[in-house]
């Protein structure tokens, strides 16, 4: 926090990134839910200030239509110093369960996070789709317009 500064806005700030290496400040809005997705690297995410509580999902086969579902399988409820280590496998969605915003650091390694084909599952029916990352980044926007407005 002390060479962060407080967080002021919601979003997805990049630290480093190389092919093989990214560090993310990742700071969710009040109440922001990301849906089921993976990343197919390894990561470590310890919180720096808020809560970041993770549901993690496991595959459950795949219906008629070819398309693959999950049940969730387990969660993690992270506070300020609290740190989670998720294999390269792990699908998990993430919520922040409180009326700030919080922050936390993501370190991915093993790919490259940007361009590494990825998955997410619909919150509705979670059935697996190709990951949309200009979704993610409007919930982004859309947290902070809510924030602005509430200030
Ligand atoms: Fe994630």
């Amino acid at each position: 926090m002390r060479t962060l500064g407080e967080p002021q806005r919601a979003g997805l700030n990049v630290l480093h990134h190389a092919p093989d290496l990214t560090i993310l400040n990742l700071v969710w809005g009040p109440g922001m839910t990301v849906m089921p997705h993976n990343h197919r690297m390894a990561a470590v995410i310890g919180i720096y200030t808020g809560r970041e509580d993770n549901t993690f999902w496991r595959r459950v086969g795949v219906e008629e239509n070819g398309v693959g579902r999950i049940e969730a399988a387990g969660g993690k409820a992270l506070s300020a110093r609290d740190c989670a280590i998720l294999g390269k496998d792990i699908i998990h969605s993430v919520t922040n369960p409180i009326p700030r915003l919080t922050g936390a650091i993501h370190v991915y390694w093993g790919g490259d996070f940007f361009e590494i084909d990825k998955s997410e599952w619909d919150p509705e029916t979670l059935c697996e789709r190709p990951y949309d990352k200009e979704k993610v980044a409007r919930l982004f926007e859309d947290s902070n317009a809510a924030l602005t407005a509430a200030r």
